[in-house]
């Protein structure tokens, strides 16, 4: 890339050719405020004006998010009309806000807020009339509030990204302009998949997870038998919200934390997760030696269920039957855990601990019931993990490293760890299905092929003994729309297909902490592939420090399938573990 000479504050600076000026100055050192871009260029429409500068060659100011350097430019930040049109542009924003931000769950974390103060906009310099609140709190996972949208765009984009779907759009001009589901529908009653991404890029408190805390408390409260499990990409993540660079594994606080925020058991869900392989393992393998539906394509994400059920209902046999891991892990908790110590099943209150806002969709599934109970009672998402450690008063950089619990559910393999990232389930699943075929372990344990961070396709033929299996991998709707039309165009080659909705995998989830350029030092070119990357690692470490690796070698699973559910797919397990879809069709 060619780099030329410009000028910031009359200081001389040689850059790349090709940024915008909010690039080029980031990379030199200095902060301008911006809102309606995101990191990567995800989303660049120039619109709120929080960012403006002066800059010879051009009339007037402009917005540095979308003005190119150009040699010999000359930039202003600093200059009075500048710093006096960035302050109105957030006071005119703050105007038409909802500033009941004790009551915000962004609080905190919102940009919106960090700008007003970069810019010294305090007074409500344009009060009057507020366009009209449109407030969405039908469905499970996501809510939406209006009234704290400064229409940035962010989340339109995102949307479309990352799954081309476009569910959320522009409604109404003018004043009256709104952010919805096309037709100003609910999330709920659109064919939304309630993945979350929205809710990660929302600069604001205007599109939110459905907090679950509140019936956490009163569980707790209520004298319930209060078990929480914890996904892998958590521990990756959770980190983050405490100061930690990112990719810091917190398994050890993070379960301390939980034990002291008042939770009878503290569990992994990688033993679900491990529980999870032996069944889709041996689906797997009943569909290519008896001629099943093929390809299988794994059913661990509920967005991407959520999708399938929308736009490929005539598909939905190539899904796995399988739950999720949480969801087994909690039947199996309100099962065989209650039985060993005598507890009725409801009187137990299963928390999930996810990356993920659409299971809290998936838990209130009735296909995912049995006999009319839920396998997990709440979802709580990585974020609201940390504010209630925040909120409890606990140091947690001061936790010690604590184990989780041991009894029944405590053991996993590093199989199950890797889950959070993409490739991640469908690596696991070779581990075992390379076993099964050849009745021996595979010597170098893990599967290079199908390792990766990024969203899109992947592909891999790999030999397990003799036998051919070709498996793909995507992330993210966009990628899995290409395979999912092979399918129906009877072109698919592949024996196995892992989907995971959010692009990245769960490393990269819907309630996973913000990434916000906003809030950090330097201008990464790439920031969201610098996380998913140093998140995924933090996994894969894991996995190699765990002296199980392989699913079936959990001596805990070993037990359960001994005393309890006989061999996988039995008909008890199908009663616990397995679960069913259907076409939906919403009035689109
Ligand atoms: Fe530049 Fe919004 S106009 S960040």
């Amino acid at each position: 890339m060619a780099l030329i000479n410009i000028k910031i504050e009359g200081i001389p600076y040689q850059v790349e050719e090709g940024l915008t000026i909010l690039q080029a100055a980031k990379k030199c050192g200095y902060e301008i405020p911006s809102l309606c871009t995101f990191p990567g260029g995800e989303c660049n429409q120039g619109s709120c004006r929080v960012c403006l500068v002066e800059a010879t060659g051009a009339r007037g100011l402009v917005a540095s998010c979308v003005y190119p350097v150009a040699e010999g430019m000359e930039i202003r930040i600093s200059s009075p009309a500048a710093v006096e049109a960035r302050r109105e542009s957030v006071e005119l924003l703050l105007s038409n806000h909802n500033k009941n931000c004790q009551q915000c769950d962004k609080n905190g974390q919102c940009e919106l807020l960090y700008v007003a103060n970069l810019t010294g906009a305090r007074d409500d310099a344009f009060a009057g009339v507020h366009s009209e609140t449109h407030l969405d709190r039908l469905a499970p996972g996501l809510v939406r509030d209006t009234s704290k949208c400064i229409l940035c765009g962010r989340c339109v984009a995102r949307c479309q990204n990352a799954h081309g779907i476009g569910i959320l759009g522009y409604e109404n001009r003018g004043f009256n302009t709104y952010i919805a589901p096309a037709g100003d529908r609910s999330f709920a009653e659109s064919p939304c998949i309630q993945c979350g991404q929205c809710v990660n890029v929302c600069p604001t408190g205007a599109l939110m997870e459905h907090s679950e805390i509140d019936l956490v408390d009163e569980a707790m409260k209520a004298g319930k038998h209060v078990i929480v499990q914890v996904a892998p990409a958590v521990r990756a993540a959770l980190g983050e919200e405490f100061g930690y660079p990112v990719g810091t594994p917190m398994t050890g606080k993070m379960i301390a934390a939980l034990r002291r925020l008042g939770f009878e058991r503290v569990y992994d869900v990688n033993f679900g997760a491990d529980l999870t392989i032996m069944e889709e393992g041996t689906e797997l393998l009943d569909r290519l030696q008896n001629g099943g539906v093929l390809p299988m394509i794994t059913s661990c994400s509920p967005g991407w269920v959520n999708y399938a059920e929308y736009n490929y209902g005539e598909h939905l046999p190539h899904l796995s039957s399988c739950k999720s891991p949480h969801q087994m892990q909690g039947a199996i908790i309100k099962s065989y855990w209650a039985a060993q110590y005598g507890i009725e099943p409801e009187d137990i209150f299963v928390v999930s601990v996810m990356p993920c806002v659409a299971k809290k969709y998936e838990k209130e599934r009735e296909q995912e019931k049995v006999n009319g109970i839920p396998d997990v009672d709440a979802v709580i998402t990585t974020r609201e993990l940390a504010r209630m450690i925040r909120r409890s008063g606990i140091l947690f950089k001061r936790l010690p490293d604590e184990e989780w619990d041991q009894d029944i559910c405590g053991d996993y393999s590093g199989a199950g760890v890797i889950f959070g990232v993409t490739g991640g389930v469908m690596e696991a699943a070779l581990r075992t299905v390379h076993y099964k075929l050849t009745g021996k372990e595979k010597e170098e344990i893990i599967f290079e092929e199908v390792r990766g961070h990024e969203g899109g396709i992947r592909e891999a033929s790999i030999d397990i003994g003799g036998t051919t299996v070709r498996v793909a991998m995507a992330s993210g709707m966009r990628s899995a729309k290409v395979l999912l039309d092979e399918i129906k165009e009877g072109k698919s080659p592949y024996h196995f297909i892992e989907i995971m909705g959010c692009p990245g995998g769960c490393i990269n989830g819907g309630g996973q902490p913000y990434v916000r350029s906003c809030f950090l030092p330097d201008e990464d070119d790439d920031i969201m592939e610098t996380y998913k990357e140093k998140r995924a690692n933090a996994l894969y470490s894991e996995d190699e420090r765990q002296v199980i690796r392989q699913s079936h070698n959990n001596p805990q699973i070993i037990e359960l399938y001994e005393k309890f559910l006989g061999e996988p797919n039995s008909h008890k397990a199908h009663e616990l573990l397995h679960t069913s879809y259907g076409e939906r069709f919403p009035e689109r």
